[in-house]
């Protein structure tokens, strides 16, 4: 496969937004106020992604492994997410924004399934960026997941097609840049099989204070990128 052009935006960023906390602990606020900014900085970000031509926005919002949280900050959590979705559907085909939701359905809370199913219908024809929330998203349950289906269509032998093919958003591409913010450089069981080539940007920011102009600085990283994708 060729080197992508030089300026080219990313079709796919994926987000593991990160330091909510700290930066509420910075403040001495409650760990819930972090959230709170953070929601903000998801709206600045998706604003960021749609005036720069990106097509996809993968944002980590809850992971398998943020149910081991006080149940105060879970309850907080999901409340936020209510909130956004709620909003998001609303404004939805002013923007043009399609939601997508990856994750499984187990156990989230039957209030917060009845939202996405009804974001994601009501959204479904329309043609500008999709916001793809992963929610109770692990990606090791993910593949685990995709293997089973499989298992249970009776496929003995399978591809790298078959497994992408059941993975929880078949139609999602590949992320081409996976941004983590806070200082942390890991993965965390975020978006493994679909990591392969992915290009990786970190920045020491807090997650609640990136904003367009940091989102603009991992462009510019990924402009400067050449991806090879194992060729020449
Ligand atoms: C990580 O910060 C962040 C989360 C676990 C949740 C992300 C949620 C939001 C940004 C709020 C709402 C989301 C949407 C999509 C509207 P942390 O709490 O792990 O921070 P720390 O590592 O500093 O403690």
């Amino acid at each position: 496969m060729s080197e992508t052009p030089v300026n080219s935006v990313p079709r796919h960023v994926a987000i593991i937004m990160d330091g909510n906390g700290r930066w509420a602990q910075e403040r001495r606020l409650p760990r819930l106020a972090g959230h709170k900014a953070g929601a903000k900085a998801v709206e600045r970000t998706l604003k960021a992604a749609q005036q720069a031509g990106v097509r996809y926005l993968t944002l980590y919002a809850f992971s398998t492994e943020n149910w081991s949280r006080p149940q105060e900050e879970i309850d907080g959590l999901f409340r936020l997410l209510a909130q956004t979705l709620d909003q998001y559907t609303q404004n939805a085909a002013k923007h043009g924004l399609r939601l997508w939701v990856s994750g499984a359905r187990e156990p989230l809370p039957a209030a917060i399934l009845d939202k996405i199913d009804y974001a994601v219908r009501s959204t479904a024809k329309n043609t500008g960026l999709t916001l793809n929330l992963a929610l109770n998203y692990g990606a090791r349950q993910e593949i685990v997941h995709a293997v089973n289906a499989l298992l249970a269509e009776g496929k003995t032998h399978i591809t790298p097609q078959d497994l992408a093919q059941h993975l929880y958003q078949p139609n999602l591409p590949d992320p081409d840049l996976i941004i983590r913010t806070s200082g942390e450089e890991r993965l965390s069981n975020f978006l493994l099989w679909q990591a392969a080539y992915s290009e990786f940007y970190f920045t020491p920011v807090l997650w609640p204070d990136f904003n367009e102009a940091e989102f603009e600085k991992a462009l510019a990283s990924y402009r400067a990128r050449k991806r090879r994708f194992g060729g020449l």
